[in-house]
């Protein structure tokens, strides 16, 4: 395999050659694959409209780069290991030419349906196989996957099908979530009141009761039951969309990324390879959902695209007890484990204890995705976890960039805790001051940018392209803004700090806090929110929420809990304040904007050091707040 680094002097030497030349360094890796049709150019952009198309009129569809490539040399090895969340119930091993099989009946199944090339269907389901196959069926037939992430609400769910313009849903009856059994075909239904949906497809995983509509909802086991298992994959162009995946931004509404089919393949593959240095008869667990882009990424295409066997994990780390995730490395034999530093908080504060009675001794490499990790967590994870052995990648990366971007190469890049260390081949970073000048060398500090496109980055974000170059190119004249700060440290080394934006991040999940606003004022004894984010010792960061509102008649804590929940039901149980404070105005200045810094800083707990408050409205009013603060 000529594209895997073995070395550190190999990856400098692969780095150079990525910036030096590189059409011809993608173009060598883009050879390993199959195209119907080779490409006319490798890559052709520019970041002002943005127009980034890679592998310029090359066609191919990627689940024959998955099956009908490989079909003959492992068909028989074992694409995906799935583990319940119930321990007593069986996992299930399901081989690359089971699943073959299951895609391409599938695929006619939707096909039967009338679902075309370029209709965007959703998908609306746990941590199942079937999720896995209903995306690849999608990618088959040419049909644009949008997940929406299982713990969201039917108002989520619906403003995401009425965005895309969905033709099908793809679901489950229910969901089991640790010993609960979740509705999820009933929010569906409530979702679907008024859509552009025409078929529903429920695959039976809890057996409750639900109610089916006749001529639009079908069972999945009735739809496929004697259907083909062939199917002739349709031919895509490289820049032809792949999915949509729909992500919080700094206003209210969430976007529509959008990626696209040869670039993300590329470099799915590559990065997946190379970051966890998978070699083939390994395990490999990501922890992360489908719903997310991790999911999309490092659990569906990338492993799958590098014949990896990727295990599926329908639970929770607590359920049935704090040591799952440990039982499940041992039962199935997991060398590489991938998971985010909230779980690692939430696990490290039942001590070492749930640990003892396994062995872990099968693990190789460990990950960690989707916030900053702290440095004790980092420790904890490689002392108690990888037993001062295994390296550990701490992987940034978005949504919008489909792949990992900075990330060590697993037992190949030094490593130091908390940091990121360094950019994968390919990826031209750039840090920025406020007023837009590159700051080059070491020590430095600013906001983290891309100035030249990768393969797997966002194309355009679901019908409204102006809201992709506003948010993405427009910051900075040239280059890809990723709305996190960074710092370069004496080594060269990156460390990220966090969003700059009013993005939150909390449990690893991306959230905005105009969307959470949003979901406060429907309300209807709310006048006016603010929302910021604040420290929180296992979440990373928690949601403070302040607002104003009408409190006659009302005891202060029956309206908190009832807020709070109205959030959870409006967007999901992720989005529910931690903490919702009642106030009797916000900081506002002369021009009325919200100093989020002010309220941050309460949110923290520092007041000592607030900073100019002279052009407040109101000065009066931070002290009101502080005194109110619980
Ligand atoms: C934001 C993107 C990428 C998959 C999961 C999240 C933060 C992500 C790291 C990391 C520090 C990280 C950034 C980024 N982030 N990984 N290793 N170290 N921060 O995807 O929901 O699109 O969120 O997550 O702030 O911008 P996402």
């Amino acid at each position: 395999m000529s594209d895997r680094i073995h070395t550190l002097s190999g990856y400098f030497y692969e780095y150079q050659k990525s910036v030096t030349e590189p059409e011809n360094f993608w173009a060598r890796i883009a050879d390993s694959f199959h195209w119907k049709k080779r490409w006319d150019k490798v890559v052709k952009w520019n970041f002002e409209e943005p127009n980034v198309q890679w592998f310029v009129n090359a066609k191919l569809n990627i689940t024959e780069n998955i099956f009908e490539k490989n079909l003959f040399a492992y068909g028989d090895r074992t694409a995906i290991i799935w583990e319940p969340s119930e321990p007593g119930e069986d996992s299930r091993s399901i081989s690359y030419q089971e699943l073959y099989e299951q895609v391409c009946q599938f695929a006619n199944v939707l096909l039967s349906k009338g679902i075309q090339k370029g209709d965007r269907v959703i998908i609306y389901m746990p941590m199942i196989p079937e999720a896995a196959v209903a995306m690849l069926a999608c990618a088959r037939i040419g049909a644009i996957h949008s997940i929406v992430f299982a713990g969201f609400s039917a108002t989520a769910l619906a403003d995401r099908i009425n965005d895309c313009q969905a033709k099908a849903i793809l679901t489950t009856d229910g969901n089991f979530r640790g010993n609960k059994k979740i509705a999820v075909k009933a929010l569906v239904d409530e979702a679907l009141e008024k859509s552009s949906v025409e078929s529903v497809i429920v695959y039976k995983r809890t057996g409750q009761d639900i109610q089916m509509q006749e001529g639009r909802d079908f069972w999945w086991h009735e739809v496929t039951e004697g259907v083909s298992t062939s199917n002739k994959a349709e031919t895509m162009d490289s820049e032809d969309p792949l999915f949509i995946l729909y992500t919080s931004g700094s206003t209210g509404k969430p976007k529509g990324v959008v990626h696209t089919t040869g670039g993300y393949m590329v470099y799915t593959k590559y990065s997946f390879e190379n970051v966890f240095q998978y070699s083939p008869g390994d395990v490999y667990w990501c922890t992360a959902d489908i719903g997310w882009i991790t999911g999309h990424s490092y659990i569906v295409y990338g492993p799958l695209l590098a014949g990896a066997t990727t295990l599926m994990f329908e639970g929770v780390p607590t359920y049935p007890d704090p040591g799952r995730f440990w039982a499940v490395i041992d039962k199935h034999q997991v060398n590489q484990f991938y998971t985010a530093p909230t779980a690692i908080r939430a696990l490290q504060a039942y001590g070492t204890e749930p640990l003892e009675p396994y062995k872990l001794d099968s693990l190789k490499v460990l990950g960690s995705v989707g916030e900053p990790i702290n440095e004790e967590a980092w420790k904890w994870y490689y002392t108690h976890v990888g037993k001062s052995h295994c390296p550990i990648v701490d992987t940034w990366w978005q949504t919008e960039t489909g792949g990992i971007l900075v990330s060590p190469i697993a037992g190949i890049t030094p490593t130091k805790p908390a940091f990121a260390t360094l950019p994968l081949p390919g990826i031209q970073l750039a840090i920025l001051d406020p007023e837009g000048n590159e700051l080059t060398g070491n020590s430095v500090e600013g906001n983290l940018c891309v100035k030249f496109p990768w393969p797997s980055m966002i194309r355009t974000t679901w019908g409204d392209h102006e809201r992709c170059k506003q948010t993405y190119f427009s910051t900075y004249k040239g280059m890809y803004f990723t709305g996190d700060g960074v710092k370069r440290d004496h080594d060269g080394y990156y460390r990220i700090l966090g969003r700059v934006d009013d993005v939150i991040n909390v449990s690893g999940h991306r959230m905005g806090t105009a969307e959470v606003e949003n979901a406060i004022n429907e309300h209807p004894l709310v006048i006016e929110s603010a929302v910021v984010g604040y420290p929180h010792e296992i979440k990373g960061q928690g949601i403070y929420a302040y607002v104003i509102c009408d409190t006659t008649n009302r005891t202060e804590d029956n309206l908190i809990s009832e807020i709070k929940d109205m959030v959870a039901k409006i967007i999901g149980p992720i989005a529910k304040p931690d903490k919702l404070q009642i106030v009797p105005g916000l900081p506002k200045t002369r021009s009325g904007k919200i100093m989020r810094r002010i309220l941050r800083k309460v949110a923290e707990g520092d007041t000592s050091n607030l900073g100019d408050t002279s052009t407040l409205l109101d000065p009066e009013v931070v002290n009101q707040i502080i005194a109110g603060k619980k």
